[in-house]
This record gives structure tokens, sequence and C-alpha cells, in this order.
């Protein structure tokens, strides 16, 4: 992909406010929008996150209300909620090292200094720091399922307008260790969504992007 075609996908990209609820994602489309959640990159790679994908329209429906009645969370075609994991705890350090074992092919006991590392930084962590860090990951997943999203001319719309703890218990996500913390609705936008000719309005290069010499 050349530099232009880029540049074009990300001004063609807007948060879309009104999707055309009669298209579809392909399946196609659709595997390649989950491995750039995948492949995301994450803090140790420990990937403290997970994707809920709501597929059921009648759980679309109760997330609505408490969405601030935004029209994506219904009509676009795919409705991905972003989780967090709020504690990172010895068994999700033991499950991500079991893990890289099986797929790097290496002994566990190669991975012990790395393992004491994990428990120090983050199973010992203070709480609020490791909620705010780990929030902080799901954005990274976030940003690039946006820009996968651009690169295939699909529509999306990151969302933050909804209340995470009616989320959470609509979603009966209460106690087990995961809660939402962002959403990103996508699909294909309306023909009248009004929003998709406004001009972006960003700060000037020179302003945003600084060189240091
Ligand atoms: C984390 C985050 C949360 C957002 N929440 C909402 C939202 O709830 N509803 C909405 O319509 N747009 C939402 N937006 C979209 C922004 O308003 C939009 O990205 C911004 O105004 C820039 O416009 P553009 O994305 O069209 O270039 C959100 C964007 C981000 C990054």
């Amino acid at each position: 992909m050349n530099h232009g075609k880029i540049q074009e996908a990300l001004e063609w990209r807007y948060a879309t406010k009104k999707f055309d609820a009669s298209k579809k994602i392909s399946a196609e489309d659709w595997r390649t929008l989950t491995e750039s959640l995948k492949l995301a990159p994450s803090s140790y790679g420990i990937q403290p996150w997970k994707f809920l994908v709501i597929e059921n329209p009648k759980i679309r429906e109760e997330l609505k209300p408490v969405s601030w009645n935004q029209t994506q969370v219904t009509d676009a075609s795919h409705y991905v909620v972003f989780l967090y994991k709020d504690a990172i705890d010895q068994p999700y350090v033991d499950k991500y090292i079991q893990r890289m074992t099986e797929v790097r092919g290496v002994p566990a006991e190669s991975l012990q200094g790395f393992k004491d590392m994990l428990i120090n930084n983050l199973v010992k962590a203070p709480e609020e720091k490791i909620r705010v860090w780990s929030q902080r990951q799901a954005y990274i997943a976030m940003g690039f399922l946006l820009e996968t999203a651009a690169l295939l001319k699909i529509d999306a719309t990151p969302m933050e307008g909804f209340s995470p703890s009616d989320y959470d218990r609509i979603l009966g996500l209460e106690g087990s260790g995961w809660k939402s913390v962002a959403t990103v609705a996508l699909g294909y936008r309306h023909s009248e969504d009004s929003y998709q000719n406004l001009k972006k309005v960003r700060f000037a290069d020179d302003t945003l992007i600084e060189y240091v010499k």
C-alpha cells in the first residue's frame, strides 16, 4: 500500500454517526479486523484485554439507552466492546507464560526471570495503577482496529459515550475481573450521515509534531 492510499484512507475515515443498517461486513473483512485486534502490541505482550462482539440484537437494544441512545449501537454491522482486566493476578501471568512456552517452544524455566518481573511489576503493583495501565492497553488495540477498518474502507466509530457500569451489568461482567472501557461500532456509513462531509478539525502539523534536534 503506498503513501497516497494510506493518506486517502485516513482522510476518508470519520467517526460515523449514522450507519446503513442493511450493509454487513463480509466474513473475510471481519477476519482481518479481528486479526488487527489480536496482533496489536501490549505492554510485556500480556494482552490485558478482551473484545466482546455483541451479535445479539436484543442485547444491543438493551445497551442503546445506556449509550446516550446512540444509533450506532444497534445499526452498525458489528459492535465491539473493549474490556480490560482490572487486576493482573498470578494465574493470568501463569497462563501467559504457558502460552509463551507453547508458541515459542521454550522451556518454562527459561522464562523464570521474565515471569518474576511480571509478578513484581504487575501482580504486586497498586490496583489503581494496573487499572489505568490496563485500560491504556485496550486503547492501543482500538487504534489498530480503527486504522485497519479505514484501510479496508470500512466505517467505524470509537465510542466512550456509554455507562461502563451499566454495560458491565448487562453483559454479566460483574465479578469476572473484566470491565468495559470503550466500544467500536463498525459497518458502512449511511448516505444521509452529514458528518461524512465535514472537514477534519486538527491542529496544525507544527503545533502537534515537534522535532527535538
Ligand atoms: C475514545 C473516543 C471516544 C469517542 N466517543 C464517541 C462517542 O461516544 N460517540 C461518537 O459519536 N463519537 C465518539 N468519538 C468520536 C470523536 O468525536 C471523533 O473521533 C473526533 O471528533 C474526530 O473526528 P473524526 O474521527 O471524524 O476525524 C470518540 C472518539 C474517541 C477516540
